[in-house]
């Protein structure tokens, strides 16, 4: 069924209003849309907990630094729209900047410095500062029981729970896994600007998350092992230039002095001019062998 497509505040909470008279919980999607399977998993994760799903849509000026892809961000709404339908999403809201922020860029902002200021906010400093803000005021429009986001942005995804703890939000937030291309490359609505060339060499990223994870198997419990063996990967693929590759904490996303439990794997490399970020899990149990 086609979502129902709403882009004012007041129609959007007198809706939500409406079903949680008839009982419904509501889940939400946050996304900047141009949809992939990626988003798609959140939206039938939505489903498959709440009565109503609800997607936004919004590129979020805050979030992107000066000389960003701001305003060359893909946008489709008409094929947003026909796979949110795909995905059951009941609605779909896409508020303009003026709808959202009516007295202009907010002066509020929310922070998670400790969190924010690392691995990705190194590079793009103001850019957690820009999501957090962005997602506090939108579960705060939509007053969702659950809201559903990404392990791909492993990174945002800490900033969030870390957010929402701090302030007691109500409202449970989910992680769901990353969805991949067949040769392993994490879908990102960014993956359009690749040449072929370079999306060919783009899934050098998992590979060193590949070669991380199987030194910790073999054994090594010296983070710098680790981290080097991922950055030997990523700089044998001459069209990608590493920005980091790291273990680390999941909560604290500091390095730990050695591996145990469970520890996060964490990269980003530019492929051609297209910045493109991974991560994946793991798992260690006993004591080296
Ligand atoms: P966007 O990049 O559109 O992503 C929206 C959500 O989809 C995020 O929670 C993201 O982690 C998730 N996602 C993206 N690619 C995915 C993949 N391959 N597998 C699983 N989930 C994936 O992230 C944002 O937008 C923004 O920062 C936002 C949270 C909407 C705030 O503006």
């Amino acid at each position: 069924m086609t979502p129902q497509l709403i882009s004012t505040v007041a129609e959007l909470r007198s809706e939500l209003d409406r079903r949680r008279a008839l009982g419904h919980t509501i889940g939400l999607v946050p996304t900047m849309g141009y949809l992939h399977a990626g988003h798609g998993s959140l939206m039938q994760a939505a489903g498959e907990t709440c009565d109503t799903v609800a997607a936004s849509i919004y590129v979020n000026p805050l979030q992107f630094g000066a000389g960003e892809d701001l305003s060359s961000y893909p946008r489709d709404l008409q094929r947003d729209t026909e796979i949110a339908a795909g995905r059951e999403v009941d609605i779909l809201f896409v508020p303009t900047e003026e709808e959202l922020h009516p007295l202009g860029p907010p002066l509020t902002e929310i922070n998670v410095p400790s969190l924010a200021s690392v691995w990705e906010g190194a590079s793009r400093p103001t850019h957690f500062v820009g999501v957090a803000t962005i997602v506090n005021t939108l579960l705060n429009i939509v007053g969702p029981c659950a809201a559903f986001f990404g392990e791909k942005d492993f990174q945002q995804l800490a900033i969030i729970n870390r957010m929402v703890a701090d302030l007691s939000l109500p409202v449970e937030i989910i992680g769901c896994p990353t969805v991949r291309e067949p040769d392993g490359l994490a879908m990102s609505s960014r993956n359009s600007y690749l040449t072929r060339d370079e999306r060919e060499a783009a899934a050098i990223l998992r590979l060193a998350l590949d070669a991380g994870e199987a030194v910790i198997k073999g054994g090594a419990r010296e983070p710098q092992e680790v981290i080097r063996a991922m950055g030997a990967v990523v700089n044998g693929e001459p069209l990608a230039k590493l920005d980091y590759a790291t273990v680390v904490d999941p909560a604290t996303l500091e390095i730990p002095p050695v591996l145990m439990n469970d520890v996060r794997l964490l990269i980003a490399a530019q492929v051609g001019r297209t910045r493109l970020i991974d991560n994946c899990g793991v798992s260690i149990h006993g004591d080296p062998t």
